[in-house]
């Protein structure tokens, strides 16, 4: 049932590429036009949504965040991202103009749950993205965008991490086809580029041997760090969680630019971080200011873990380790930047001794608040 992987993990890793070629399947037609049927809710409510509150927790949290940039870019719609277990209990200013998104792989998480039963209380529409068939999630929710990343065995979230993306990246993109905004052309030369993209997971995938041996070498450390902007920002975070969960060793993420507000002083000699670098075409600013940020860690001896772009030559000088990805749209990034964090946890969770599929003290699915 593994597949002739030794886990569950690396199988569901390898299957990533289908699974995000599966979660776009039937839903881009053949002019380059969503037709997400599922979204029941008419068209002319999602054209008077004021805001969109998406509510998430772990893995589907960072796929969360990272969705709040394409779709505040992509929508001009505001949109928070709140954890499901802090949700309810601030209050939150919820109305029928509220589109509420609730991010869930098991479609049994208790918290989720909780806050879009809080959410539908108070009017708003609940729309669920989640990969489990009828589960209680989507059949509370008004409607549902299905992930087809079929079954997730090991308990560390990954290729339902990836549809989750694609899911959120579609929700994005419809509601600004349907909306219409000042982005039409980039948003139908996205709908391209996310049509292709599941061959970019496949070539990171191919090129992951240096990751695992750089992972066994840093079995014995203590702390890794990860570093990211932007959309790179909850990269980080997941690539950190990934890390926690699995390889049981301290790890944070953070966003670059809070370094010099206190984590530049966790800097020592050989301290491993993971770097995620935003590609230096689109948003070169944000490029820029990482390439700065990797010199100020090297300066201070960390031993440096970069994830760049091919063909970014600029990183070069200041990484000890660079792992390229292929080149995609800023917003797209997070599918091939998350897959070697993914690869690097399973390894060095593996050269510890780790149980891999089954870690410590975690449940697949948290059904108690
Ligand atoms: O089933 P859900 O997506 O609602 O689960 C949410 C989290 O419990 C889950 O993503 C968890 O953080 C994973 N173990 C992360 O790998």
């Amino acid at each position: 049932e593994k597949g002739g992987y030794d886990y569950f993990m690396l199988k569901e890793i390898a299957e990533q590429p289908k699974a995000v070629a599966d979660t776009l399947l039937g839903r881009i037609d053949a002019s380059g036009r969503l037709t997400l049927d599922e979204v029941r809710i008419p068209e002319p409510a999602l054209r008077e949504i004021d805001k969109i509150v998406i509510v998430a927790c772990g893995t589907a949290f960072h796929a969360g965040m990272i969705a709040k940039y394409a779709i505040e870019h992509w929508t001009r719609v505001p949109c928070e991202v709140e954890l499901a277990s802090e949700f309810r209990y601030r209050d939150p200013i919820l109305d029928p103009r509220t589109l509420v998104v609730a991010i869930s792989q098991s479609g049994e998480t208790m918290d989720t749950l909780m806050a879009l039963r809080h959410a539908r209380e108070q009017g708003s529409k609940v729309l669920a993205i989640c990969n489990t068939n009828g589960s209680t999630i989507p059949r509370e929710s008004d409607a549902v965008l299905y992930t087809h990343a079929g079954p997730e065995v090991a308990v560390a979230s990954t290729k339902a991490f990836l549809t989750q993306l694609v899911a959120c990246y579609l929700v994005a993109l419809y509601l600004g086809q349907v909306r219409g905004t000042k982005w039409g052309d980039e948003i139908y030369a996205v709908i391209r580029e996310l049509s292709d993209i599941s061959k970019q997971v496949e070539q990171v995938l191919d090129t992951m041997e240096p990751v695992r041996e750089l992972a066994r070498s840093l079995k014995d450390k203590n702390t890794v760090l990860f570093l990211g902007r932007h959309v790179g920002y909850p990269v980080a975070l997941e690539g950190a969680l990934k890390l926690k969960e699995l390889a049981y060793m301290h790890a944070e993420g953070f966003a670059a630019g809070e370094l010099k507000h206190g984590p530049i002083a966790l800097i020592e000699e050989d301290l491993p971080v993971v770097v995620v670098v935003p590609s230096p075409r689109g948003r070169s600013v944000l490029h820029d200011k990482i390439v700065s940020n990797i010199q100020e860690i090297r300066a201070r001896g960390a031993r440096t873990i970069v994830i760049a772009e091919e063909g970014d030559q600029t990183v070069v000088p200041y990484a000890d380790h660079l792992i390229s990805i292929p080149a995609t749209p800023t917003l797209l990034q997070p599918l091939v930047a998350t897959v070697p964090l993914q690869v690097f946890a399973c390894e060095l969770a593996t050269a510890r001794g780790n149980e891999v599929d089954q870690p410590r003290n975690l449940a697949k699915s948290v059904t108690v608040e």
